[in-house]
């Protein structure tokens, strides 16, 4: 009946995450592949959300985000970056990170207009910014090499890409997969470029709270030079450990503020009401956010002490709940043949490193590397090292 039914992306299938949790489950692996932790979030969030729905947050919230939420989120960016976001005007709470970006790419991409992404770039901006009318130019960063074991951002690679067409530049750190971070430097780069013209930046920033080595996390809306031009956007997901519960909120200047609303109303409307209550309520005692670092820095290193007994080599992680490893002792192949064979041989999950490119089976997308998550139970973690000790050497 519907032999005609044209697609709007027809190259995209379901995700890498999807795809390698599902042989988790039918190969019984331990799944360090998709980044979600496997325990609870803290026990007073979960009772604050359930006194909220008792003392009746049930309703419709303002489509913008209950006001007590929208206060804290405006104090918690403040006492971060220094910047004074208007409640009223300039935060939404949004259904996760995911509809903040595809609300913000909607309302802010036009037909033709050409949006940066530094690759390797998270799976859902390409094809969101294509839904949008926009074009996606990918922007390699230079790989890690044998002296510097990490990603780092090409700022003369990304001027060159820019044209005058070229709308807005994607960032997204604490990085993932890399966990690169951004470095004053960095910001100043930013700077530079965006005095030359007039672009926009998408600054993706949900592993905000988990910078290890005594490092603070950087935003580009630390400056206000950025800021003026800066929609930030994160996601309470990854700080509480509820990955599930997808709330998360986005600020921006309040003339891009009122472009990101009218879409947020004609797709979400509002975010689930006794969720944003809680929340507002835990975010208010003292801390809240300022462990979870240190508890993330202590599951990062138990992950590398235990993979010096491996051949796979870690490289630097300075953020997010993310590790990368290098396979080359492996010998060559693409990352994904090697993911899926330490999946079925050790049961042991991984994804690879070259999912998060344009053309993931080019050489030059495939660069030896797999992404373990450490957002796992200690004894997870244990379990996943003792089988990748069966990893042998070419
Ligand atoms: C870089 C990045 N952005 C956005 C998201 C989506 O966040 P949410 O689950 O809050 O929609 C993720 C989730 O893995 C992510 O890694």
């Amino acid at each position: 009946m519907l032999n005609q039914l044209p697609s709007k992306l027809p190259d995209v299938g379901s995700t890498i995450f999807t795809e390698m949790s599902a042989l988790a489950l039918k190969c019984k692996a331990i799944n360090l592949g998709q980044g979600f932790p496997n325990y609870p979030p803290p026990e007073p969030l979960i009772q604050a959300v359930n006194a909220a729905m008792r003392q009746g947050h049930n309703q419709y919230a303002p489509m913008a985000g209950l006001p007590q939420l929208r206060e804290v989120i405006a104090s918690k960016v403040l006492g971060q970056h220094g910047q004074d976001y208007s409640t009223e005007t300039e935060i939404t709470v949004t259904s996760g990170a995911t509809e903040a970006l595809m609300s913000s790419f909607l309302a802010l991409t036009h037909p033709g207009d050409e949006v940066l992404l530094i690759d390797p770039a998270y799976d859902l901006y390409s094809p969101a910014l294509r839904l949008a009318g926009a074009t996606p130019v990918r922007v390699p960063m230079c790989p890690p090499k044998e002296d510097d074991p990490s990603f780092r951002i090409d700022w003369n690679r990304i001027e060159s890409a820019i044209t005058t067409r070229t709308r807005m530049l994607v960032l997204n750190f604490p990085h993932n997969p890399s966990g690169l971070t951004l470095k004053p430097e960095d910001l100043d780069a930013l700077e530079t470029l965006v005095s030359k013209r007039p672009l926009l930046l998408l600054s993706d920033e949900v592993y905000e709270h988990i910078v290890f080595d005594g490092k603070k996390h950087l935003s580009p809306v630390a400056r206000p030079t950025l800021a003026e031009r800066t929609v930030l956007i994160s996601s309470f997901g990854k700080t509480f450990h509820a990955t599930g519960w997808k709330i998360g909120y986005c600020c921006a200047p309040a003339q891009i503020m009122t472009e990101i609303r009218k879409i947020h109303q004609f797709t979400v409307f509002s975010v689930s009401t006794p969720m944003q209550a809680g929340i507002a309520r835990y975010l208010r005692e003292p801390n809240i956010v300022s462990e979870l670092s240190d508890f993330y820095q202590r599951k990062r290193d138990r992950l590398i002490a235990g993979l010096k007994n491996t051949v796979l080599r870690p490289l630097t992680s300075e953020g997010t709940f993310f590790l990368l490893v290098d396979t080359q002792a492996l010998g060559a192949g693409l990352e994904k043949e090697l993911a899926l064979s330490l999946t079925r041989e050790l049961g042991v999950v991984s994804i690879p490193v070259s999912a998060f490119y344009a053309d993931p089976d080019s050489p030059a997308s495939n660069h030896q590397l797999l992404r373990l998550c450490f957002a796992k139970r200690d004894a997870t973690l244990d379990q996943a090292l003792e089988r990748l000790q069966g990893v042998k050497n070419c």
